[in-house]
């Protein structure tokens, strides 16, 4: 017979959890990074169409991020959105980076590192025991050196 599910705490924890960071960058701006910070879906639409090179769209960030996500992470330099990341979930003690994002301007200042750091600190504190990501080759100094991911073994297979 099939075992009841039983609530999780995480939930509540997830919702706790608010972090935020300013840190002064070489280049002597400052760069706000925050776990589960505020955002308006425009800013994600427009930081994601320059990062990955596509047209502006108008995609619902905001319910997709409450229905499926553990948390994300913003950064923002004078207010503005600069750098972002998602942090989908499996409900119980498995999350995964999607997403990663850095305004042009400012990729390779260390950005993502904070980004990723603080999505670490995130799922570990919400009660997560892995923090998976799959990324194309070119990538692999940025999660596996900078960002200490190791490397495993994974799949994935085109739906359509
Ligand atoms: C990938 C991306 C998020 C990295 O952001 P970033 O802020 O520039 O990264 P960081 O400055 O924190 O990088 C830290 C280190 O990771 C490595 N790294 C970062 N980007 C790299 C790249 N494109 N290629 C190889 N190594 C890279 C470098 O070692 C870098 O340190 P260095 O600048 O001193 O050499 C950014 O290039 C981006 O938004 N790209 C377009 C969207 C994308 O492809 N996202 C990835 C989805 S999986």
């Amino acid at each position: 017979m099939p075992t009841k599910a039983s609530v999780t705490p995480l939930a509540e924890r997830v919702l706790d959890a608010e972090t935020r960071v300013s840190q002064r960058l070489a280049d002597g701006n400052e760069l706000c990074v925050e776990w589960r910070g505020d955002f308006e879906n425009n800013e994600i639409n427009a930081l994601h169409a320059v990062c990955f090179e596509h047209p502006i769209s108008d995609y619902d960030w905001a319910a997709k991020l409450d229905r499926f996500s553990l948390g994300w992470t913003c950064a923002r330099q004078s207010e503005k959105l600069v750098g972002f990341v998602n942090v989908a979930w499996d409900g119980g003690v498995h999350a995964f980076i999607l997403d990663t994002m850095v305004d042009p301007s400012l990729q390779r200042h260390g950005v993502a590192r904070r980004l990723i750091t603080l999505a670490i600190d995130g799922s570990r504190q919400a009660g997560c025991d892995w923090l998976h990501v799959d990324f194309e080759a070119s990538l692999r100094p940025f999660y596996l050196e900078s960002c200490g991911f190791r490397p495993t073994d994974a799949g994935v297979l085109p739906l359509k």
